[in-house]
């Protein structure tokens, strides 16, 4: 088989050895991007020239212009990743190369940590962990570093999907009222999960934490904006780790920095990554992880192995176990 597949970053074994086996089965070449920067787009373009299979990240932007440069041998575009906003599927549909990602695997990681900044926020974590560094702690105090509860309070989630039901799932043990928002969430369905479901407006007004959950697609960028901010309670806390885009970035600062809303904690971020010096690192009330919800060791080891068996299947013209099926398009951050 002529040609060669075009790995854009170092995965875990777990998935490249299974590439590089592939390749020596089948005489492919391997094209690998070792740097620790995801290659710049020129460059992108330029290596997937000729290639039948390429194994993306979210960093890399596959547009037309992408596809067009590898040319008419990519069958397939496996990303290992579950978001493919970074990908302009309805190009790839039209030129009949395949999109695969890894959804599933990744679900109960990514709300771990969505969780992980919900407590994180709630209890002032980093806030204790300054105020020591700063001397502060010089006795029990019994009005300083006041958060909120958790039990008895309502966790909105925007994107009742694989990852918003798990982080409800979470919330239930913790004793908290969820209300969820998705397009086609019925209440009927909803109450079988024990949730209930809300339009976005009552989400927003009536949640003390607001968990995103919704792909990054045109409907959503920006769905929190100035005018959505608005809606929430001054005590109310937005957590994402949906995308850094969902959210605008300019109104979350005003929103934080005036006392719109309590608190943020983001793992995604507008631009990603986001400058040390950003306005929102400055935020004593808000926290900023680099982009990590996938990232534990056996969730990223079965991303990587998915990702791999996405590319071989696309490359030997077989189904994927994952394929990406809407038609959407690429979405600007
Ligand atoms: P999923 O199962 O497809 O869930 C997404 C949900 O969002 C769906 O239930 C969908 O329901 C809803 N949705 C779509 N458009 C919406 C809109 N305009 N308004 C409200 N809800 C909308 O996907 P998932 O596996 O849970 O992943 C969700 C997202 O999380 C990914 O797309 C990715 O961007 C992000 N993610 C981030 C990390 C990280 O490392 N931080 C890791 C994994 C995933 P309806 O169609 O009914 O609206
Ligand atoms: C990570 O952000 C993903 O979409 O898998």
């Amino acid at each position: 088989m002529p040609g060669h597949i075009f790995v854009t970053r170092i995965i875990p074994a777990a998935g490249l050895d299974r590439v590089r086996a592939f390749c020596a089965e089948s005489g492919l070449a391997l094209t690998l991007w070792e740097d620790r920067l995801p290659p710049p787009y020129s460059i992108l373009c330029e290596q997937a020239r000729g290639a039948v299979g390429v194994l993306t990240t979210l960093n890399d932007r596959i547009d037309a212009a992408f596809m067009d440069a590898a040319g008419e041998s990519l069958r397939v575009i496996s990303q290992m990743a579950v978001g493919v906003d970074n990908i302009d599927v309805g190009a790839a549909a039209a030129r009949g190369i395949t999109v695969g990602n890894t959804p599933g695997v990744l679900t109960e990681a990514t709300a771990d940590l969505a969780f992980a900044l919900l407590l994180a926020s709630a209890r002032r974590l980093y806030e204790g962990t300054r105020y020591i560094e700063e001397g502060e702690w010089i006795t029990w105090d019994p009005t300083a570093l006041l958060g909120g509860d958790l039990s008895g309070s309502t966790l909105g989630i925007v994107g009742y999907g694989r990852i918003g039901r798990a982080v409800a799932r979470r919330a239930r043990g913790f004793d908290m009222r969820v209300l969820a928002y998705s397009r086609t969430l019925t209440a009927e369905a909803a109450r079988r999960d024990g949730v209930e479901a809300g339009d976005l407006e009552r989400l927003l007004s009536e949640s003390d934490y607001v968990s995103l959950h919704c792909p990054m697609t045109p409907e959503t960028r920006r769905l929190i904006n100035a005018d959505t901010l608005a809606l929430m309670k001054p005590t109310a806390r937005l957590i994402n780790t949906a995308r850094g885009g969902v959210v605008d970035t300019e109104a979350l600062v005003e929103a934080l920095t005036n006392g719109v809303i309590a608190a943020a904690a983001l793992d995604v971020t507008d631009p990603e990554p986001l400058p040390a010096d950003h306005p929102l690192m400055r935020l004593e009330n808000c926290i900023v992880v680099p982009h990590i919800g996938s990232a534990t060791v056996g969730t990223r080891d079965r991303m990587a192995s998915i990702a791999a068996a996405n590319l071989i299947a696309g490359v030997r013209g077989e189904p994927l176990l994952h394929a990406v099926q809407a038609a959407g398009g690429l979405v600007k951050p």
